[in-house]
């Protein structure tokens, strides 16, 4: 049986009437028409699908909506304030950190996530941090190297 679930999302209040049991990225991506997560693996795997509830990383191909309920969610197309960049999207452009850039939203908000708990992040905590976010292009370097930018904008 459909329920109505009441969110805010990238700060908007919005609600869907939907199966309780279908993935946070489906009504992100079919009924909210935000496109930025991305469907990969669809079972928590990837980190493609990323995005932040109430300022916690969450997978959202294994997310049922009905959790997201008076929660509140940022997407990608939630992180810029009008035409700023958040420092983690200006951070991943200045290093390149990105090729085909399928994970790079999973990417970013991973880093936001992973920098709100721990600003100055060690090369250690940034792997351990990032563990589970996977890239195909295998641009696991310049996205360390992000991610230090990242935090020293964000620090200052
Ligand atoms: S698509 Fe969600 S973790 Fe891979
Ligand atoms: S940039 Fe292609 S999967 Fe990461």
């Amino acid at each position: 049986m459909d329920v109505t679930v009441a969110l805010t999302v990238n700060g908007v209040e919005r609600t869907v009437t939907t199966d309780p049991q279908r993935p946070l990225l489906d009504v992100l991506r079919e009924d909210l028409h935000l496109t930025g997560a991305k469907y990969a693996c669809g079972e928590g795997r990837c980190g493609a699908c990323a995005v932040l509830m109430d300022g916690r990383r969450v997978l959202s191909c294994v997310t049922p909506v009905s959790l997201a309920d008076g929660k509140s969610i940022t997407t990608i197309e939630g992180l810029a304030q009008g035409d700023r960049l958040h420092p983690v999207q200006e951070a991943f452009l200045e290093e390149g950190a990105m090729q085909c850039g399928y994970c790079t939203p999973g990417m970013i908000l991973s880093a936001v996530a992973l920098l709100q708990q721990t600003p100055n992040p060690t090369d250690e905590e940034i792997v351990a941090g990032m563990n589970g976010n996977i890239c195909r292009c295998n641009g696991y370097v310049k996205i360390q190297n992000a991610v230090r930018r990242a935090a020293e904008k964000m620090r200052r």
